[in-house]
């Protein structure tokens, strides 16, 4: 998910680039101003938190680009190209480490696992709005374990 930070600095052509060009397939991609009640489900794992209120607060303030990419290991690939948390402790080299300062305000979320994707996808895709397609370069990107 591109967040309200990233649409509000214009960094979303930065970010998508940034997964595209690694090699992910975008299979999906929706923007919204999330609901309160989508929100508080996105973060229920942080509810309690004392970051909590400010983070829906946050999230619900402006349009969000919800996306859904492909590829080998995706999960763990666009986790480190996002980076750390905290866009002060991010490496340079990462979307947060290069483009951001806050960690509340950190531009991106990813899903941390396959079931967390899982999960995630469901909230805002239904399943015809995913689109199954070949890439031409799919031979060059296929991990085939060497
Ligand atoms: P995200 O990867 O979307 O997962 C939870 C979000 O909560 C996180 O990115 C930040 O936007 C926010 N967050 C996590 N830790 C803190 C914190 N210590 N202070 C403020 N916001 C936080």
């Amino acid at each position: 998910m591109i967040k309200p930070d990233a649409i509000g600095r214009r960094l979303c052509g930065e970010i998508v680039r940034r997964y595209e060009v690694k090699g992910l397939k975008l299979v999906g991609l929706k923007l919204q101003i999330l609901r309160r009640d989508l929100a508080e489900r996105q973060y229920a794992e942080h509810a309690g938190k004392p970051f909590y209120e400010d983070l829906v607060a946050f999230i619900t303030s402006g349009p969000t680009l919800q996306m859904v990419w492909e590829g080998e290991n995706a999960v763990e690939v666009v986790r480190k190209l996002n980076g750390a948390t905290s866009c002060r402790e991010a490496d340079v080299g990462t979307i947060r480490g290069d483009l951001g300062l806050n960690t509340q305000n950190n531009l991106v979320h990813a899903s941390d696992s396959k079931a967390t994707a899982a999960r995630e996808i469901a909230l805002y895709f239904d399943k015809e709005d995913l689109v199954e397609y070949a890439m031409p370069d799919g031979q060059w990107l296929a991990d085939t374990g060497w």
